[in-house]
């Protein structure tokens, strides 16, 4: 047989071979290492082309070198056309599947309350403001009556920071929302009704009743003729909208610096309805916060006149509302992170 014949045998065979292989990568593979490996019949025959006649070398060599690159480009076009397949098989994306559900997050239980509670007082007409959680001495302790060395200052243990304001300050972390006071007053004049909610930050160690980062709400309604019975029917008014039934409160004489008269404030425990259970120590009553009439020196701070004005404060826990609300029975569940808490609210 020619060298001629045997070259068209062996591209016939191919030919053949890659139409069996067509649909196939590796069998496709295989053909090639089998017709174009240097082992391959067609390696063999181009061997023996430096043996021919220098007419039969020129001549069939490169009939059998444009057979060979004829071969390659087939089976690598075959061979890329396939591979090209099987990456588009395994992007290929069913749209009838039903799809995964995404978990949406939701707002934090303490979030919810304090927006409940904004609610409830812009229904109210108060104004929301608000107050800096870095702050210096002066608004945090000084214009409130409780100048340095005061033994009063000991009722907040305080977070100090190292470094001095820009004016040579000392500054803290707000022990309660009250700094927001006199900031407010410096810049507004009576009659006004806000609440400012915010946290507030206790050097002090934590347990059921007490993180040393917690949320307040201060509120703060001055004008001419503000009293106590004001004060009273609003708090009441908060309450059995807050709780969405009907709360009874009571006020207990006690000092703050900024207030005269200053109370500690009582609501009736929801747990028994005022019979006196564990929660409430056997009182019937829960401690909410601290309020009273605002100190005239609190309104000289602000650069107000002397006697001219009246107002009522209260500084509220935020926390404590919510655990009250929704039975929470420690403080330290809003900030663990713990989603078996997070998912109940
Ligand atoms: C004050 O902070 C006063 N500024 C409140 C006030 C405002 C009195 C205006 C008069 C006029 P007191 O330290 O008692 O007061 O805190 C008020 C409330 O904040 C507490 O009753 C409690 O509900 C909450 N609270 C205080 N410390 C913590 C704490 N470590 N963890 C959680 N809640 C706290």
């Amino acid at each position: 047989m020619s060298n001629k014949s045997i070259l068209n045998k062996i591209k016939i065979e191919f030919e053949e071979g890659l139409d069996k292989s067509e649909k196939n990568l590796e069998k496709l593979e295989k053909l090639k290492i089998a017709f174009l490996g240097r082992k391959s019949q067609l390696g063999q025959l181009l061997k023996t082309i430096k043996d021919l006649s220098p007419e039969e070398k020129k001549e069939f060599g490169i009939l059998a070198n444009k057979t060979k690159k004829e071969m390659e480009n087939n089976i690598n076009l075959s061979i890329n056309r396939l591979k090209q397949q099987v990456d588009l098989e395994k992007e290929w994306i069913d749209v009838t599947a039903p799809g995964e559900k995404t978990e949406i997050g939701h707002l934090n239980l303490l979030s919810k309350t304090q927006r409940e509670i904004e609610r409830i007082f812009t229904s109210m007409s108060f104004e929301i403001a608000d107050g800096p959680e870095i702050e210096n001495e002066h608004y945090n302790f000084d214009a409130l009556n409780i100048p340095k060395n005061h033994p009063a200052r000991d009722l907040w243990d305080t977070f100090w920071f190292k470094d001095k304001s820009e004016k040579n300050e000392k500054l803290l972390l707000r022990t309660h929302t009250s700094n927001a006071q006199v900031r407010y007053m410096e810049k507004n004049k009576p009659p006004f009704q806000i609440i400012v909610p915010g946290k507030a930050y206790r050097y002090e160690a934590t347990d059921a009743n007490h993180e040393h980062s917690f949320c307040q709400f201060e509120a703060l309604v001055v004008g001419e003729t503000v009293n106590v019975a004001n004060f009273k029917s609003i708090a009441q008014e908060f309450f059995t909208a807050f709780f969405q039934e009907e709360i009874k409160i009571r006020l207990r004489p006690s000092y703050f610096p900024f207030t005269e008269p200053g109370f500690e404030f009582d609501i009736s425990c929801r747990v028994c309805q005022g019979k006196g259970c564990s929660t409430c120590s056997h009182t019937g009553w829960l401690e909410m916060g601290g309020c009273g009439m605002v100190n005239q020196r609190v309104f000289q701070a602000a650069g107000y006149e002397k006697n001219k004005y009246q107002g009522f404060a209260w500084g509220f826990g935020i926390e404590r509302l919510a655990m009250m609300k929704y039975k929470v029975d420690d403080i330290r569940h809003f900030r663990s992170g713990d989603l078996r808490f997070v998912k109940q609210f």
